[in-house]
Parts: structure tokens; C-alpha cells; sequence
């Protein structure tokens, strides 16, 4: 292997170990710790997680990586320090900031996600793109959730650090993050690797209802089948699972996940007022266009009898629009 990857490898695993030294051992620790707590995660999960804390000062982490002989300029580039204005030594990268450690499939440490605990911007502070870590290929706690994935044949996607740490203190041990919510083709084909079927459980806001919507044929181009979980009230998992408990986020979030046909139906009918008839129509011409792209005539026979007992069309001539839909998108492909 390449000698600066593994001099960069090394370095991340001694910030790691260093971070999460001052957040169980120190003065300073304690505040995180407490922040930490008020957030539901336990002694447990941190030592799982390999949660950390980067203290205010400017080069805690600096001043070790260059008593132990570290090349600094690499260290820059790997993104745990900076070079100050002046030319003269360097700073930490984190400052301040509960540090969620993200590894590789196989356990090693690359990069950090760093947690401001006010109201500092950016919330989320992360690792830069280096030789070890390109986000749009990482899936946040890949390594520790790809045993239970590849049991499973199955995967739950989360937008957030804490969302994953949650969830697997709720018992689902096969959930990995996109940290954001840029799902990639990339990240896709990891994931078609390990898995045949996903559950996105992203953010129950608008931001996450879109980006759940557009993973749908991101993840279905990757040969996966998609089901989309829904969360009420616009709140996170995270948000969910303090609210309302362990249990229900697992029957009512996670095993009431839809297929990804009946959530495009569902996304779409926010926006017509289906009192109205002119409304009512147009909803139903969007809901068999949706349905005309289902391959198995079976499963379009399905949904299209689910609309027809809805509203107060015929089944004959919802199925006659239905194929007028197709015999079109056929000639014009
Ligand atoms: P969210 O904004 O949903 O944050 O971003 P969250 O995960 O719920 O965070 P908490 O619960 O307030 O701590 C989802 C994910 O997007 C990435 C992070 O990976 C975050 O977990 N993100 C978010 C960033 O990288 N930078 C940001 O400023 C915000
Ligand atoms: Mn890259
Ligand atoms: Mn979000
Ligand atoms: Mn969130
Ligand atoms: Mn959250």
C-alpha cells in the first residue's frame, strides 16, 4: 500500500484514540459528555461509535503529530490540521466539536464528522476529500452494520450520524448514513453489493421526502429494491426514536416502510387539493403515468384497481388511459 496512506491511516487512528481520551477523561470532556447524554447516547454507544471530543485549544492534536515525527504537510492535505496565515506551524481542523469517527468497510478510521454543541455554523463539520476518504463512495458505520446487511440481504439508509447511532440502540443493526443526503451511483453499487432490498429512512422534513424521492432511481438503476419510510411530524430519526420510543420507531417507521411505487404516489398527491375535480383528474393522468412505468402487469393491475376504488373513475377506463400512457412513452423511446 501506498506509504502515505498508511502514514495518514496511522495518524487518524491516534486522533481517534486522542479525542475520545478527552472526551471520558478529562475536565473538558464533561461538557461533551453531558451533551452527549442530553441526546440519549449511553456509555455503550459511545464506545461503539468511538465517539470523541476535540477540545477549544488550537493544537492539541498538532502538537502530538509533531512530537511523534508525523509529516505535518501530509497531515494537512489528510485534513487534520491547517497551516496557519502566517507560515508559522499549524492549527487542528477540530476545535470544539463532539467528533463522530467514520471508518472504512474494513474498520479503518479516515475521516470525522465533527458536532458543533451550539448554535455554531456549520452544525457538521467533516473531514475533507483525501487520499482515504471520498464521500461520495463512504457510507457512514458501514463496517460495524455489513455483517447484519449481508445476513439480511438488506439495508436501512439514514441521512445522519446520530440517526445510524440511534437506530442501532433501537436494535437495527444494518443501518449505514450517506451523511447528507447526496445519495451517488456510487454509493448505489456499494450498496447492490451487499444488499438486494433498502429501507431510506431519510429526514421526515421536505429536504428528506426530496432527496428520498430522487434516491428511488438512483438505487433501483443499482438493482436494489426500494422502500421508503416514512417519518410524521417532519422529525429525524433521531428526533422519532427520543420522541416516541425504540419500539414504535420500529413498527411504525421501519417495518410500515412502502414500496417505492406507492411512495411516488403518495409524494405526488401533496400537491393536488383533491377536493376538486379538475384536480382529482389531473392527480389521477400523474398516478397512471406513475403506475405505467410498474414492469409487471400484475402489480400495474394492483395499484390501478387501489385508485379506481379511491375515486369515482371505472376501473375499464382507468386501465384504457393506463395503456394509452404506455403505447405513447413506447414510441417515443
Ligand atoms: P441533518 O441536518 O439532518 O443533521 O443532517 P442531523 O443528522 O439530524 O444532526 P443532529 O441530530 O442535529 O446532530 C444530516 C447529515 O448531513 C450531514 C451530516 O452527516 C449529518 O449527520 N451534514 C449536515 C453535514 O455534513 N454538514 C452540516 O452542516 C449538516
Ligand atoms: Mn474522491
Ligand atoms: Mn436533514
Ligand atoms: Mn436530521
Ligand atoms: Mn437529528
Amino acid at each position: 500500500q501506498n506509504p502515505e496512506k498508511t502514514k495518514l491511516l496511522e495518524a487518524y487512528e491516534l486522533a481517534g484514540k486522542l479525542y475520545q481520551y478527552i472526551l471520558k477523561n478529562t475536565e473538558q470532556g464533561k461538557q461533551a459528555m453531558q451533551y452527549l447524554r442530553s441526546r440519549g447516547l449511553n456509555d455503550k454507544v459511545i464506545e461503539t461509535f468511538g465517539i470523541g471530543y476535540a477540545p477549544p485549544q488550537w493544537d492539541t492534536l498538532a502538537q502530538l503529530l509533531e512530537r511523534r515525527q508525523f509529516p505535518l504537510p501530509l497531515m494537512e492535505k489528510g485534513g487534520l490540521i491547517s497551516s496557519r496565515q502566517d507560515g508559522q506551524g499549524y492549527f487542528d481542523k477540530f476545535r470544539d466539536r463532539i467528533l463522530f469517527p467514520i471508518h472504512d468497510w474494513k474498520g479503518q478510521l479516515i475521516a470525522f464528522g465533527g458536532r458543533a454543541m451550539g448554535d455554531v455554523q456549520p452544525k457538521y463539520l467533516n473531514s475533507p476529500e483525501s487520499i482515504l476518504f471520498h464521500k461520495s463512495r463512504s457510507l457512514y458505520n458501514m463496517h460495524l452494520a455489513r455483517p447484519a446487511i449481508r445476513k439480511l440481504r438488506k439495508l436501512v439508509l439514514f441521512e445522519g450520524y446520530v440517526d445510524v447511532i440511534k437506530a442501532w440502540e433501537s436494535g437495527i443493526t444494518n443501518g449505514v448514513a450517506t451523511m447528507g443526503t447526496a445519495l451517488t451511483d456510487e454509493h448505489a453499487d456499494v450498496i447492490r453489493k451487499q444488499a438486494d432490498q433498502v429501507v431510506v429512512a431519510y429526514d421526515g422534513d421536505s429536504a428528506g421526502q426530496n432527496a428520498a424521492y430522487k434516491s428511488i432511481p438512483i438505487l433501483e438503476k443499482a438493482g436494489v429494491q426500494v422502500q421508503i419510510a416514512m417519518i410524521p411530524g417532519g422529525k429525524d430519526p433521531d428526533e422519532y426514536i427520543t420522541s416516541q420510543g425504540s419500539e414504535r420507531f420500529v413498527r411504525e417507521v421501519i417495518e410500515a416502510a412502502v414500496p417505492s411505487i406507492k411512495y411516488k404516489l403518495l409524494y405526488f398527491r401533496k400537491n393536488y387539493k383533491l377536493q376538486e375535480d379538475g384536480e382529482k383528474l389531473r392527480y389521477i393522468q400523474q398516478a397512471l403515468k406513475i403506475i405505467a412505468d410498474i414492469p409487471s402487469p400484475i402489480e400495474r393491475e394492483h395499484y390501478v384497481r387501489d385508485l379506481v376504488t379511491e375515486f369515482p373513475y371505472s376501473y375499464e377506463s382507468a386501465l384504457q388511459t393506463l395503456n394509452e400512457i404506455r403505447l405513447q412513452a413506447e414510441k417515443n423511446n
